[in-house]
């Protein structure tokens, strides 16, 4: 789709499906360095002997176990994770597997602070929404201060204007008329970050802790810093600050981190949507052609006017702050045990639309920060510290200020190797326009081209464990047309699980093996071509992969995110277990579903597994024209579900679950 038809089609869905739409247009020029015209020089070989690659796609990998066979071994419970599975399905509300509580803890316009009122949507503005939880909680981290107490770190990834507030409905997101400064500053205040304590109540039940010194909204205003090689460039700097060092907020932050040393991280997404223009081509796109940012800015899809911040806040608008986009793209620190700190994004760790930040302690003592770029035909990145982890928090967190940046190019053999992204060496010259480090970071994704990475099918969360194994979320790519064996469908509607095994189980290594854990969707299906486990149940197999977490016994889970592509399954995003080990290699269990038009986020295990926290992202809006009985396009008025409220004065809310075990206990032990 171009941005007109994105546009058109926009008129019957909502913002949410708009994004993914928006999300569908590469902006990687460099495709096909790793074009395979047969299908699979991997996996094929082995395919092509059985005949047909979608035929034989679900015993490739397994053997030949029929599927009923392998069903009845599911049943019974050959796998790691001692739950009964829950039943796929589509309805207003959420649904955990039997013997599990799945409780709110918190929802959007909650209060974070003492004395604050009760949430009324009918009254908001943007100096209360800073007083409460924000909209479409991403990431959930957690950091223990003690058993039974902890502070919970939120992020909040953007908002939907057509169930936050009445009388709106969607907008036109042409001229979005109708969209007032005081909306605009409501859905500033609304994005960014939720830092609050939580403890266990007498009953064992996790309840906010309004009075706590923790507790703290980072929002699009937040003043914030830099770090790294690109802090205080030129192309960093601004009217407002001239100096380069010093911006405000943080957008659109998706997944994220904790680090070893108790910090929090917020990766920035989707950031050039927040960036407006008045320079419009014949098509009605922006045309960003006079800029002296243009051949950056195309890469990045900058300015993707998605919102109306641009009109009322100058910084937002590239006519007249061409370097601002410049500030977002990062990964941000918070630490979440001092209120008062200034923020940092750490420029060492590459601008992109970074999904999320999920770090380990390498042998050496490094730290790793993996993340994906999430676009079509976008990269998988690493990030090995310079410096090593040791007991002094105030110097672990400098650890991200200096180090080396990594992109994976994937070979069809099963091996790969992490180029580097340094000023100087192979095509990082300035014959190539990089004159500096500063440049290779500001402009990571053209330095990744230039370097040769491999274009994934939208690189999603990425999860090591410890050992060297790390878990890469490929949620799918229906533009790909030339497949290659890490990326083995065209048209991939439903995406796949990389395993990578980092070379001698170290996460430093420049090398290692890969391998796809599953491909995704249904395997009754032929021509859908997935691969699971043959004892996947219709229960167990799911598309879009997006989150995903490792449990203290080292077992794999994984949210999905379909969007508006719920329909192609008819499956709520939900949790599910994936075997990683042994014969149930690539059984997946559904844990958790999630109400019609939610995606599932988090997940976060804590308590040693006795608690896990997740997050139904904007609950109510995805797909709601397939939900049957419904068929439209939710509005503040007249929402597809009202969860989880389920009250008629209050929209849908996106909201943290915190899942327990009935009497107690580690989950699925
Ligand atoms: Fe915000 Fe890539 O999901
Ligand atoms: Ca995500
Ligand atoms: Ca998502």
């Amino acid at each position: 789709m171009n941005r007109k038809e994105i546009i058109a089609s926009a008129e019957h869905g909502n913002k949410a499906e708009a994004f993914e739409a928006f999300d569908d247009i590469p902006t990687n020029p460099n495709l096909g360095n790793t074009i395979g015209d047969v299908i699979n020089r991997r996996f094929g070989r082995r395919e092509l002997m059985r005949g047909a690659l979608a035929v034989t796609a679900t015993t490739t990998l397994f053997g030949t176990t029929a599927l009923s066979t392998g069903r009845a071994q599911a049943d019974a419970h050959g796998d790691r994770y001692a739950f009964d599975e829950l039943a796929w399905g589509n309805d207003e509300t959420h649904h955990i597997a039997d013997g599990y509580d799945a409780n709110v803890l918190i929802r959007w316009g909650d209060p974070i602070f003492e004395g604050v009122a009760e949430f009324d949507p009918m009254n908001q503005s943007a100096e209360d929404q800073l007083q409460r939880f924000g909209y479409n909680n991403d990431y959930v981290g957690f950091v223990e201060l003690e058993p039974g107490r902890g502070v919970l770190c939120v992020n909040h990834e953007y908002t939907n204007e057509e169930v936050m507030f009445p009388g709106l409905g969607r907008q036109d997101r042409a001229d979005f008329e109708g969209m007032t400064q005081e909306i605009v500053d409501i859905e500033m205040a609304a994005h960014g970050g939720s830092v609050f304590e939580i403890a266990k109540n007498g009953d064992g039940v996790w309840e906010v802790v309004l009075g706590s010194q923790y507790n703290r909204r980072i929002h699009a205003g937040t003043e914030m810093t830099f770090s790294g090689p690109a802090a205080g460039h030129a192309r960093m700097q601004t009217g407002a600050d001239p100096e380069g060092m010093t911006v405000l907020g943080t957008i659109n932050n998706c997944a994220g981190g904790i680090t070893p040393w108790g910090t929090y991280l917020m990766a920035e997404e989707n950031f050039h949507g927040y960036f407006w223009t008045d320079v419009l081509d014949a098509d009605g796109d922006p045309d960003v052609s006079a800029q002296a940012e243009a051949v950056s800015m195309a890469r990045y899809g900058t300015p993707g006017r998605w919102y109306a911040w641009g009109q009322y806040h100058d910084r937002f608008n590239i006519d007249v702050e061409p370097n601002e986009p410049n500030r977002f793209g990062w990964i941000v620190e918070v630490d979440p045990l001092d209120p008062n700190s200034v923020p940092v994004k750490h420029t060492a760790l590459g601008r992109f639309r970074h999904e999320g930040a999920k770090s380990i302690i390498a042998p050496s003592g490094q730290i790793v920060v993996y993340s994906g770029d999430d676009n079509r035909f976008d990269y998988a990145y690493k990030f090995v510290s310079s410096g090593v982890v040791t007991d002094d928090r105030a110097a672990n967190m400098q650890l991200l200020s200096e180090g080396t940046l990594y992109v994976a190019q994937y070979n069809d053999d099963g091996t790969y190797q992490w180029l580097p992204l340094v000023h100087g060496e192979g095509p990082l010259t300035e014959e190539n326009g990089f004159m500096s480090q500063a440049d290779v970071l500001i402009d990571t994704r053209l330095a990744a081209d230039l370097l040769g990475a491999t274009p994934m099918d939208r690189p999603e969360d990425i999860q090591p464990r410890e050992g060297g194994a790390v878990f890469l979320m490929l949620t799918n790519n229906s533009r790909r047309e030339e497949v290659n064996a890490v990326n083995p469908r065209p048209e991939s509607y439903f995406g796949h699980i990389l395993q990578m095994n980092e070379a001698d189980g170290d996460h430093a290594a420049l090398t290692g093996t890969w391998d796809i854990l599953v491909q995704c969707g249904d395997p009754e299906i032929a021509e859908v071509g997935a691969v699971w486990n043959p004892a996947t149940s219709e229960n167990g197999w799911f598309s879009s992969p997006d989150n995903a977490a490792v449990d203290t016994a080292g077992r794999l889970w994984i949210s999905t995110d379909q969007g508006s592509g719920w329909g192609r399954t008819g499956k709520s995003d939900g949790l599910y277990s994936l075997e990683t080990e042994g014969d149930l290699r690539g059984h997946a269990k559904l844990f958790f579903r999630c109400p019609v038009g939610g995606e599932l986020c988090g997940p976060y295990f804590a308590d040693n597994d006795q608690t896990l926290f997740l997050a139904v992202q904007h609950p109510g809006t995805d797909g709601t024209g397939e939900f049957a009985g419904f068929e439209r396009a939710s509005t503040f008025e007249d929402p597809a579900t009202r969860w989880p409220d389920f009250a008629d004065n209050m929209p849908p809310r996106p909201s943290v679950v915190v899942v327990t075990r009935q009497g107690g206990g580690q989950i699925a032990v």
